[in-house]
This record gives structure tokens, sequence and C-alpha cells, in this order.
């Protein structure tokens, strides 16, 4: 027997027309959508109303379509393009929600809008949600439209019907639909099934003129089918047709797949009874699928008036993979599903022998069940992204679907967890032209750590629940007229040191009452930790009598700056902290301590040493930093300090360092300049972890350059390039060379202005070393406290990236990112050459 699939036939079913005449009836929450339609309709025939576009997606473009067809379906005049972006998307809002089965329903009617030859091979993806579907290709010369169904649960309550550019093809689309399904007869629980056929046997039909399996477009459907499947009439040509002409009430039929009258009333059978129906689907099914399971759905009605033994048949799937028997009985319906089978694809129905009736075959539907891989971001998440897109409209290509799934599609300016689900971990939403106040959704995105909102329209409060983020650690917003809460008092208030924790950093401009931005860096810390803190800092400074307890009345001295005494403290909640003092005698004055404590609050880096609060009365002015209990690199360099640095803890700490200061210029949406980059402003902690100190100084010269000040001054003797001690023109790459004169003091251990062999003068470390360097003899730079303990190759690497960094003219000094990345490299090969010296 031959595969009987390739002798499709169609005709208009002149039965069909009773349908007709039907009431219209209400379609309990269909969604019928008429892509690239102007306006709504409702098909005479189908009585669907189907509605344009607008609400469902918000890109591609409408074009009008002829397939050259006079009885066409009106859904098949338009269509969608999708010629921007790879992914486009729309979104079905089902009324019934999630953990539903719905049928779904795309159809492709091409019609050469684009006056292109049909025959080129076109295609592209179709995605369900975070997962894929099918690949699309165009409708050939032959075929009026293509067609693809699933049987789908959804996990969430709106659903995602993408189509994916591939490169092979612009996407289009004519129409979508969704069907719930009211009960678990297709899917139960999970799962998806990809409609392969669906066929209306012993429905005879005129031939239809082309060759090869056409969609008809007139398959019995709603309302005949409550689901609206579409019924495609089929004969299997060399078996025998039955059907019933008896004027039996066919819509009382209540089988649970409730399969139409009209369908049943018509069956395909062998003549006799001897003989099996038997059909092979496999070479069809597995071209279209391979590897994929296959599951039937089998459909008998005894249709006869048998006046002896009712027929009783035996379903048996690929030699027995699945057998299953059943006994009919007149006008009763009934459902045989398969299980899922693989590798082949056909089927034999037997007749018991002493029924001496022969086997026969309703309708049939044919599924491949598809797997659904990928999960989506978390519902929490997936909700806020959206609302923020709404709230602050925007469009961007890639903002449709899920958010974080499947990765290559995920949305521009934002980063996902590869959990499960996945969560968003970060947000850039900086120069989108935000305007209005920071929506609450925000904080909704639990699992945020990074948040960029810079150069905006934004304004108001930020929300106090955004600093209550867990995992939160930057946040950068960077906008007029923002504060930290309600009511938003710095414009008013007169001191603003009062309210320096929303202050105002504009990079290289201070415009202390009038906000140009706000960089507010939270520092990864528990909830309740954080929020003390931001309470505290919010509502008011320290009070100095507050300080004198911290620091136990003033009783240990660590240090002694240009600033004044620093002392050692504790915090209330056990934090060991390092407390500044400026003295009244302070040359450097109050500009740069309010400098200072306004930009170190509101800056937070692993890398940089954080500011915990302040003080500031009218004679005392502290800052209350976090307490480093390892001091300055200057001193672990030293010759006289016991301990020595090994090498690989100096690269160490030359990447932490290259990280703080990566931050400071390229963190920020404003690049903030150090400007006084040395080794004792680098502070270690007490696993060595380094941290770069006194930001106020690269304020405080940001003030004077603005007023046009020399900054002569600025920085210390042996760390300023050229172009610094010559023009006053500081900027990023002054801090690389600074950065590259510490590298080579942790190369060699020597300070970067140094006594002279013979000890009688001083001079430049460079000065002593480039000659030596370019001589090829790097040993004898290298530090002597070392004792050889370094790997060879990773300190020639040091050495290559200090000089570089060291360039006499700014242009040929690389940005610190650059040179970050080259210190982690000599990191890596430092601790992955087995063979060199470990240390
Ligand atoms: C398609 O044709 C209709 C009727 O002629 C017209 O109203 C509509 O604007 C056309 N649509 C496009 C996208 O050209
Ligand atoms: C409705 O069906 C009839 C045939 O049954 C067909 O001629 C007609 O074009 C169809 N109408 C629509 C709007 O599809
Ligand atoms: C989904 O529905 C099925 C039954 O239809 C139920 O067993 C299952 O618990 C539901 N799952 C969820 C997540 O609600
Ligand atoms: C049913 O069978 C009769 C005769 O056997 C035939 O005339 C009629 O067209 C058939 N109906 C359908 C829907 O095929
Ligand atoms: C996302 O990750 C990439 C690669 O790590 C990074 O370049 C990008 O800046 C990140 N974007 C955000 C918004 O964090
Ligand atoms: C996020 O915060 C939770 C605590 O709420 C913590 O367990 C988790 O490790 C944090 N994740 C990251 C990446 O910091």
């Amino acid at each position: 027997m031959s595969p009987s699939i390739t002798t499709f036939s169609f005709a208009l079913l002149a039965s069909l027309a009773s349908a007709l005449v039907l009431v219209v009836q209400a379609q309990p929450g269909f969604i019928s959508i008429n892509c690239g339609a102007s306006n709504e309709y409702t098909d005479e025939n189908t009585s669907i109303t189907y509605k344009t576009d607008d609400g469902f997606i918000g890109s591609g473009r409408n074009v009008n379509v002829s397939t050259g067809d006079q009885n066409n379906l009106q859904i098949l005049n338009d269509a969608r393009i999708f010629p921007d972006g790879t992914r486009n998307c729309y979104t079905l809002r089902p009324d019934q929600g999630k953990n539903r089965t719905y049928l779904i329903r795309a159809s492709f009617g091409y019609g050469k809008y684009d006056g292109k030859d049909q025959d080129e091979d076109r295609y592209f993806d179709l995605h369900i949600d975070v997962n894929y579907w099918s690949e699309v290709q165009y409708p050939n010369d032959l075929q009026m439209y293509v067609l693809k169904e699933i049987m789908y649960v959804s996990k969430a309550d709106d659903i995602q019907v993408c189509l994916v550019n591939t490169g092979n093809g612009v996407p289009f689309i004519s129409a979508l639909e969704l069907r719930p399904l009211d009960d678990d007869i297709y899917l139960s629980g999970s799962g998806l099934l990809r409609l392969w056929e669906r066929l209306n046997l012993g429905r005879s039909s005129e031939a239809y003129p082309y060759p090869y399996p056409i969609r008809y477009p007139y398959p019995i459907r709603h309302p005949d089918d409550v689901y609206d499947r579409m019924w495609m009439p089929d004969i299997i040509f060399d078996w025998a047709i039955l059907n019933t002409t008896s004027a039996i009430d066919l819509s009382k039929n209540n089988n649970a797949y409730k399969v139409p009258g009209e369908v049943l009333r018509t069956a395909e059978g062998t003549t006799e009874s001897s003989s099996p129906l038997y059909i092979d689907w496999s070479e069809k099914l597995l071209e279209w699928a391979p590897r994929e399971k296959g599951i039937v759905y089998l459909h008998f009605m005894e249709i006869e008036r048998l006046s002896g033994p009712q027929r009783e048949l035996t379903i048996s799937m690929n030699d027995n993979q699945f057998t299953e028997t059943v006994s009919l009985e007149y006008l009763k319906p009934v459902a045989v599903v398969s299980t899922p089978v693989s590798e082949q694809f056909s089927f034999s129905i037997y007749s018991k022998k002493n029924s001496g009736n022969p086997p026969i075959l309703n309708a049939a539907e044919i599924f491949i069940v598809g797997d659904l891989p990928n999960l989506p971001t978390a519902q929490d998440d997936v909700k806020a992204i959206n609302d923020i897109k709404a709230t602050y409209h925007i469009k961007s290509e890639s903002w449709q679907g899920d958010p974080c799934i499947p990765s290559k599609f995920k949305w521009d300016g934002l980063n996902c967890s590869d959990g499960n689900p996945p969560r968003i971990i970060s947000l850039k939403l900086s120069s989108r032209n935000l305007v209005g106040n920071i929506v609450s959704s925000l904080s909704h995105l639990s699992k945020m750590e990074y948040l960029d909102l810079s150069n905006n329209q934004l304004k108001g409060a930020i929300p106090e629940t955004l600093a209550e983020l867990p995992n939160l650690s930057f946040l950068l917003i960077g906008n007029v007229d923002l504060c930290l809460a309600d009511p938003c008092l710095h414009k008013k208030k007169k001191n603003s040191i009062h309210v320096s924790v929303v202050t105002l950093v504009s990079g290289f401009f201070v415009v202390l009452f009038g906000a140009l931005a706000i960089i507010w860096l939270i520092k990864r810390k528990q909830i309740a930790e954080s929020r003390e803190r931001m309470l505290r800092l919010k509502n008011r400074p320290f009070e100095y009598g507050e300080v004198s307890k911290i620091t136990g009345n003033f009783g240990r001295v660590i240090g002694e700056g240009g600033f004044g005494k620093v002392y050692h403290g504790t915090l209330d909640d056990g934090t060991v902290v390092a407390v500044k003092m400026l003295s009244e005698s302070s040359k450097q004055g109050y500009k740069e301590f309010q400098a200072e404590a306004q930009l170190l609050v509101i800056v937070h880096h692993r890398n940089l040493v954080s500011l915990f609060g302040y003080c500031d009365d009218s004679k005392h002015m502290a800052l209350i930093y976090e307490y480093m209990a390892n001091g300055n690199l200057r001193q672990h360099l030293s010759d006289n300090h016991p301990k020595v640095l090994t090498w690989k803890k100096r690269l160490q700490i030359a990447v932490d360092a290259a990280q703080g200061l990566d931050y400071l210029h390229n963190g920020c949406n404003l690049p903030i300049i150090h400007r006084d980059l040395k080794t004792s402003n680098i502070l270690l902690k007490e696993d060595f972890q380094a941290k770069i100190a006194d930001f106020g100084l690269s304020r405080a010269f940001a003030t004077e350059n603005d007023s046009r000040v020399s900054t002569r001054l600025a920085g210390t003797i042996g760390y300023l390039g050229p172009e610094f001690q010559c023009s006053g023109n500081c900027d990023k790459k002054s801090d690389v060379y600074s950065f590259g004169i510490v590298l080579f003091e942790l190369i060699t251990g020597q300070p970067a202005v140094m006594r002279s062999q013979d000890g009688t003068d001083f001079m430049h470390i460079l000065e002593w070393l480039i000659p030596i360097v370019e001589g090829g003899d790097i040993q004898r730079i290298m530090d002597p406290r070392l004792q050889g303990e370094f790997n060879i190759n990773s300190a020639w690497k040091v050495v290559e990236i200090a000089t570089i960094c060291t360039q006499p003219r700014a242009i040929e000094r690389p940005d610190i990112n650059h040179v970050l990345a080259k210190l982690k490299e000599s990191l890596v090969s430092n601790s992955s050459d087995l063979f060199g010296d470990p240390l």
C-alpha cells in the first residue's frame, strides 16, 4: 500500500455552507489577529472577529499581499513584515492566564509582496516564548500559505510569539490565533505539541489542481469546532469511504475531544474485514522532524447501524511500540491517543476477526512532541522590566520577548544571571532620554547588582527601596533634579555638607546647590547595614561627640597626613574605622574637606577606600573611613618594613589599584581624575586587598581648574607626568603616568624620588631605571628584597606596562582599562607558569 499522504485533494465543502446560518457565537478567550490589517473584521464563514496588530506588537510594518486566489481568506490579503531587528514578538495575554493549554496557530501568506522570485530558498524561525517552535519556509509557488500550529502550556500570563530573522529572509506573518482548550485534552500540565496533520478522513472533495499538499483554506473549523481546530478534508485514495446521511443530531456528540460531528460523519475503511488499515508516515514525518517523537490522536465513531456484532478495533503503532483495542458503538465518539513513538511512524488498525466488519478511521491528528529546554526569566523581573519599558516608553529593537532568554536575543542594556530561572542582574539605561520620576518597579528587580540611570532627565526622589536591594553594589544616577528621598531638600538647604549624600558630582564642575549629577554608589552590604548607613548619612552627619566616642576620645593615632591626624575608631556595630580629623591649621583647608566628603560618600568600589560618614560642625571636621589594617603600600615597600611583599602579592596589588583607577576613570559617567595617585595613597586591608584613597585633592583641583587657578602644585613630585608639570593640563593620562610610577615602585621597591647611587643627591626613579631597562637587564632593577623570587616573564611584562604608562607624551600612554587587562594577563601568566619560579 502506498503512503497516500501525497494525494491531498481539496474542494469547497458544500456542507460547510450550512454552518453559515448558525448564530454568531461568542468566542470565549479567542485571540485572533489579522496581521498587517488596517481594520478589524469578522469572517463570515467562521464568525471569528480578527483584530489588527495594535496592542499586540510594536514593531514591523504592514504590507498588502495578493495570493492570486479569488477565494482566499481575508487574513491572507495583508501581512506584517519585519525588516528590522532580529527578534520581533507578538504578546498575547489570554484571559485564562498561565498554566493552561492553548492552541496557537500562525499563518504565513507571502503572495510575492516584495516581487521576489518565490522559489528562492528563504526562511526564518518561529519561537514560542523562550523556545524554538519551527522554521518557516516562504510558501513556494504552489502553496497559498504555510500554517504552523501548536498545543502549548504557557508558563506565564503573557505568551510571546516571536519571528526570528536568521539572515535568510525577512520574516512576515499573516495571522496569529490563540484558542484556549477547556480540558486537559492534549497536554496535561506541561510541554508542547507541534501539529503535523489534522485529517478529516472520508471527506470527499474535488481534486485541487495542485500536486502537492496545499493548505486549502476551507477546512471544517469554528463554529463547528468549538476549539477552532482546522480539520483538513482528506481521502486516502485506496481506502473505502463511509459516510452517514441519516439526519442524526451530531451536535450532541460530547466526546472529551469535542471533535465536530461534521468531521466524524465521514470515515474511511478497508473493504475486507481481514485487511487492516495500514499507513506509514515515517518518511514524511522523519523528514520534517528527524530524531523527534511523534504522537497520534485517532478519532473513531461508528456511523453504520450494524445489526450483528459491533466493531472491535486493535491499533498497533510501529510494530507494537504502542497497541490499544477499542470497541465502537453507534454514534459514540472514542479517541485513542498513542504514546510518543520514535524512529518510524506507521500504524495498522485491525478489526477483530469475528465481527465481520472492516476497520474504519474517522479522523486523525498527528503531532510531534516538542521540548521546552529554555526557562523564562523570573516572572517578577519580567513584569518589572516591562513596567519600566512602558513607563519610560523605551523603544529598542531588542526589547521584545523575554528579556534574558535565549541569551543571544537578550535585551540591550541589561545582563542576566545564568540561574534557574534567569534573573536580571544589571541594567544600564544611561542616555535613553528617560523622563519623569524614578519608577518603583526598578526596586522589584530584586537581584539587581548594577544600575545605571545616568544622563537622563529624571527628577524627584530616589526610592529608598532601591537602597534596600540586597545585591545592588553599583548605582549610578546622574540627572538633573534628583534627590535621595522626599522631600527634595537639597535645593533649599544652605549648608551643602548636610545633604552631601545626595550631592552632586559632575566630574569637573562643582555645583553646590544646583544638581548636575548624582553619583551614588552603594557598597554591597547587608540590607540593614546599608539602609542604616544610608539613613544616617542622609539625615545628618556625625556630631563631634559621637566622633569622640567612636575614637575612644581620640585615644589612638594611626597616621598623620596633610589633613591632620588619623585616629583608630569603632562604630556602634563593631565596624573598625579610621577617623581623619581636619586640623584647623591644615594647609589644604575646608574646601578640600568638603570636596572629599562629598565625593567619597557617594563613590563606592571594592578598590576605593569607603567613607562611612563625616562630621562637620563649626570647629571640627572629621572623615570616617573604613579601616585599612595594613597601612599604605609605601610603608610595605620601604627597606625598614619587617615583611617583604611577594611578587605575586605585588601583582595583585597592581591589579587592585588599576581596578580602582579604572572605576574612577571609566566607571562613572563623568570621569574622576585622581591627580595624586602614589604608593602612600594605596592602602591595604588585612588580606592585602588594595584600595585607592584620597580623592579630596582631585576635587579640590576640579574647583581650582574651574576658576583658572594654576594646578601646578597639585599632586606629588615624582608622580606627575611632564605635561602636567608644564601646562597644568590634567587628565586621565596624568593618572596613568602616576600609575606607571607606582608599578615601578612595586618592581624596584624604590620610591619615586630616590637617592642617587652615591647617596649624595636625589634622582627620579625613571632617570635611574630607564637606561638599565633599555640595556635589557631587568634583574638589576628588581627589588633586592625579593631575593630573586619572581617570575622573570611576568616581571618583564610589568616593566613593559610601566614603561608605556610613563611615556613622556601623554597621547602615547594607554587607557587604564587597557593597562588593567594587561596586568591581569601578567597575573595569570605568573600563576600558570609551572616551570618558572612560583613566586
Ligand atoms: C492595503 O490596501 C488597503 C485597501 O486598498 C489600504 O487601505 C491600505 O492602506 C493598504 N495597506 C498598505 C500597507 O499599503
Ligand atoms: C466562505 O466560504 C465560501 C465557501 O464555502 C467561500 O466561497 C467564501 O469565499 C468564504 N468566505 C470567506 C470570507 O472566506
Ligand atoms: C498547572 O496545572 C496542573 C493541572 O492542570 C496542576 O497540576 C499544576 O500544579 C499547575 N501548575 C502550576 C505551576 O500552577
Ligand atoms: C456521502 O456519500 C454519498 C453517497 O455515498 C455521497 O453522495 C456524498 O457526497 C457523501 N458525502 C460526503 C460529505 O462525502
Ligand atoms: C553586560 O555584560 C557585558 C559583558 O560582560 C558587559 O560588557 C556589559 O557592559 C554588561 N552590561 C551591563 C548593563 O551590565
Ligand atoms: C545576593 O544576595 C543574597 C542575599 O540576599 C546572597 O545570598 C547572594 O549571594 C547575593 N548574590 C550576589 C551575586 O552577591
